[in-house]
């Protein structure tokens, strides 16, 4: 099959989703998602070549929330290896984001790492014996070592606002650490949740931070190993299964590839081999996954045949 040239792709995109009526609605439960106008749209492609195919809003910064989980997940496989499995499930939860529901029936072990309790689970395994600015300052690094790129910070604003409303985290974790699965105080375990989840970048840089798990493990900048090939594919199966909440079916269903979503609007969606593609829309559907971010998605791999099945 022939396919259009990636440049025409993105732009094509980028004009579609500038003209679509349905643009959901922006997260309103933390103030500072609350005031950014759902007219944005960016999208950014990185491929195998090295080479980047962006449109839209692809250089504005948007706070990328729980799409930080995968690279959370893949530092915290780095320090304490399988064992993480002991703590955290490998299932879809079927439930919302934030849903407290499964934690007593399964005795306080959340069923997959990209649910918010089982990135607060993630978040305690990081924290070890260290304080939650180290963490911080380590979690900070090591995505600029993936985006190659030093101006990469945390939103520090958004960061005071999640924990200002973050409750229901503190129910989550709290209740964690009566089942003995949160090993240190609650405060220090959220500290570095509140802030990883508020990390500040844009679909360019964030497309460049996923190329390790399109490459197969390797940082394609310095032909160095983030993680071993088997430990890639493991990573974007679970993106495939629960990166999306009770959205995956849906999302594997219209988009077909292994992608996680945040509250923020955006999504990165990773082409095993092939390419790394970050879009943002702060508008989000019925499950909390970026409207036209999806959509987006959708339209591509159409274009493409990028799905994996
Ligand atoms: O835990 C929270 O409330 C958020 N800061 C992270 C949530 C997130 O992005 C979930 N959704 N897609």
């Amino acid at each position: 099959m022939k396919h259009d040239p990636l440049e025409l792709v993105v732009q094509d995109i980028a004009e579609e989703m500038a003209q679509a009526l349905d643009r959901g609605r922006v997260a309103d439960y933390i103030p500072d998602l609350a005031s950014v106008s759902s007219d944005h749209f960016g999208i950014a492609i990185v491929d195998m070549e090295g080479r980047s195919f962006v449109a839209g809003d692809a250089q504005m910064q948007f706070s990328v929330q729980s799409i930080t989980k995968v690279f959370a997940l893949t530092m915290a496989l780095g320090a304490v290896g399988d064992g993480l499995w002991k703590r955290v499930g490998r299932e879809p939860s079927g439930s919302a984001f934030n849903s407290i529901v499964q934690l007593e029936w399964e005795q306080g072990i959340p069923r997959n790492p990209f649910i918010n309790a089982g990135a607060i689970v993630v978040s305690d395994i990081l924290l070890a014996s260290h304080e939650p600015s180290a963490v911080i300052a380590e979690f900070l690094r090591f995505m600029r070592m993936l985006t190659g790129d030093d101006t990469i910070v945390i939103d520090e604003q958004v960061a005071r606002s999640e924990c200002e409303t973050g409750n229901r985290n503190v129910a989550l974790a709290s209740y964690m650490r009566a089942f003995g699965n949160i090993h240190h105080p609650v405060e220090k375990t959220l500290g570095v949740y509140f802030n990883q989840c508020s990390l500040s970048m844009n679909c360019h840089q964030l497309a460049l931070a996923g190329r390790f798990l399109m490459a197969g493990g390797i940082n394609p900048d310095t032909g160095l190993s983030v993680v071993t090939p088997g430990r890639a594919r493991r990573i974007l199966a679970l993106m495939m299964t629960c990166g999306h909440y009770d959205g995956s079916g849906e999302f594997a269903f219209r988009v077909g590839l292994p992608g996680k979503s945040g509250v923020g609007g955006g999504i990165l969606a990773i082409v095993p081999h092939v390419a790394s593609i970050a879009v943002w829309s702060p508008g989000l559907n019925e499950r909390g996954n970026s409207q036209l971010g999806t959509l987006a998605l959708e339209r591509l791999v159409q274009r493409t045949g990028w799905s994996v099945f």
